[in-house]
């Protein structure tokens, strides 16, 4: 399931996050440091250190927005949130089809984080640059992704992907990982229609008792499926 997690940022947090990325230049390192042997090939972008405190700053800003997010809260269910990385694709730059490492060490703690959902959270506007769609395959077909900055996608890390060429301009972007606690993508869609379906019963405020046997249904399923 891919969804789209609009406004994680506001007007204000995106440019203080775009301010940071402009002035953090020595940060800025060849992508490669961090793929693995099937993505370095295909790979072919910029990253921002994220050991440096620019990384820092920027991951306080998103984390912070990510925990107050309730579409983000239902639709990730997440366990551990990976520290935001932070990609940039100027002209001629791409990353070919990949699929992301399963397992990555959480660079805080040093726990292993099992990467359920991968996020791509857009920093530059669509008009800033040409190309530069995010492409991820599902059974489907292939859907091209492109969203306003300060939005955000999810989808399965299970899935094939792409960033098409940049032709013109540069594009900015954060990209993470979820260790969620429902590993099973389609019991964790499941959830994420029933907690949407509770929240329009909830405005219309029908059924009160029914309301509340479906809330229960919805906890009562966590609990079979999660683990933490
Ligand atoms: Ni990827």
């Amino acid at each position: 399931m891919l969804v789209k997690v609009p406004n994680v940022l506001d007007a204000q947090q995106l440019a203080a996050v775009r301010a940071l990325l402009d002035q953090g230049r020595d940060a800025w390192v060849d992508g490669r440091v961090t793929a693995g042997y099937q993505g370095a090939p295909v790979k072919f972008n910029q990253q921002i250190d994220e050991r440096s405190e620019v990384a820092h700053r920027c991951q306080d800003i998103i984390l912070s927005a990510l925990e107050r997010h309730p579409l983000f809260i239902s639709a990730a269910l997440p366990n551990v949130v990976y520290p935001p990385m932070f990609n940039r694709y100027g002209e001629g730059m791409a990353f070919g089809a990949h699929v992301d490492g399963s397992v990555r060490i959480h660079p805080h703690t040093g726990n292993k984080l099992r990467t359920d959902l991968s996020a791509t959270l857009f920093l530059a506007q669509p008009d800033e640059y040409d190309g530069g769609e995010l492409t991820v395959e599902d059974t489907y077909g292939a859907h091209a992704v492109k969203l306003a900055a300060g939005d955000m996608v999810l989808y399965p890390a299970t899935s094939l992907h792409r960033v098409t060429p940049v032709t013109r301009g540069v594009r900015l972007a954060c990209f993470f990982w979820i260790q969620s606690l429902i590993r099973d993508d389609q019991q964790r869609s499941m959830l994420f229609d029933m907690d949407s379906a509770i929240q329009i019963l909830n405005q219309t405020k029908a059924d009160d008792l029914a309301r509340r046997k479906l809330v229960g249904c919805y906890h009562n399923l966590m609990r079979q499926w999660s683990e933490t």
